[in-house]
């Protein structure tokens, strides 16, 4: 599949590496081909691609959006809003206030009554959002290895065949998926984000994953 990741940070980058590595084609999507770090992307992945955000929603067959969440809808608008029509979206941003962590806790420009990606899901209405890979650390978006088991990777969305594209990319990846609902599980999944950073912010570890235990 052609996959346009909408994002050329940390996220962008793993997660164009681990699409890279299950033999898809990628394109990151950036406002800045010429920047260091995605040079060094692209000599280090030469299958790999880079273009502008529009470029990118394009060519995604299916696209991620892995870009700071304030910024997310504004770049949505300039990747173009009919280029996500008929498209599995994988949301993995994250809706972080610019305001410092209170006591290890991020604080959020969103409110428990409307996550960022439900408002993602009503600016492109012809898209299949799917919410995923908000609540790990980049470190292991792509075959996590913890002695306890495989993590559990929480999803939602509106639309069950992109749930059931986007479960299958996370079995490649080595995750269990959960499927949590509607876009408005969205409202539980994005504060995981906030619990998984507290040991981070507050002990500085950050090598740990979910995992739902189940009867
Ligand atoms: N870091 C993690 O481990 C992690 C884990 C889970 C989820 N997340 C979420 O994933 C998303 C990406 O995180 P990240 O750490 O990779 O990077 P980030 O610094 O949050 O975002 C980088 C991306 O945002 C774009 N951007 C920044 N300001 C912009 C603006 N004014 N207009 C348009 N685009 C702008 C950048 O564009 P350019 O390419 O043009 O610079 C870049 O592509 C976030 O929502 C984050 O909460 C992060």
């Amino acid at each position: 599949m052609n996959v346009g990741i909408i994002g050329s940070g940390i996220v962008g980058r793993v997660l164009g590496n681990a699409f890279l590595s299950e033999g898809h084609q990628v394109m990151l999507g950036t406002r800045n081909t010429s920047k260091d770090e995605l040079l060094k992307w692209k000599k280090e992945n030469p299958s790999g691609s880079l273009g502008s955000f529009s470029e990118t929603a394009r060519f995604g067959e299916i696209v991620v959006l892995a870009t700071n969440g304030s910024i997310t809808e504004d770049a949505i608008r300039q990747a173009g809003i009919d280029n996500f029509s008929s498209k599995v979206v994988i949301d993995a941003t994250n809706p972080i206030a610019p305001a410092p962590p209170e006591n290890g806790v991020l604080k959020f420009f969103t409110s428990l009554g409307e996550s960022l990606m439900e408002r993602i899901q009503k600016l492109i209405p012809g898209a299949h959002v799917v919410k995923a890979f908000n609540s790990v650390g980049n470190a292991y978006m792509y075959k996590p290895r913890f002695p306890g088991g495989t993590p559990t990777m929480f999803i939602c969305g509106n639309n069950e065949a992109a749930k059931k594209k986007v479960t299958e990319i996370l079995t490649s990846f080595g995750w269990d998926t959960e499927d949590m609902g509607k876009a408005e599980a969205a409202r539980a999944i994005e504060p995981l984000c906030m619990l998984w950073c507290i040991p981070g912010l507050l002990r500085n570890q950050w090598t740990h994953a979910f995992k739902l235990l189940k009867m």
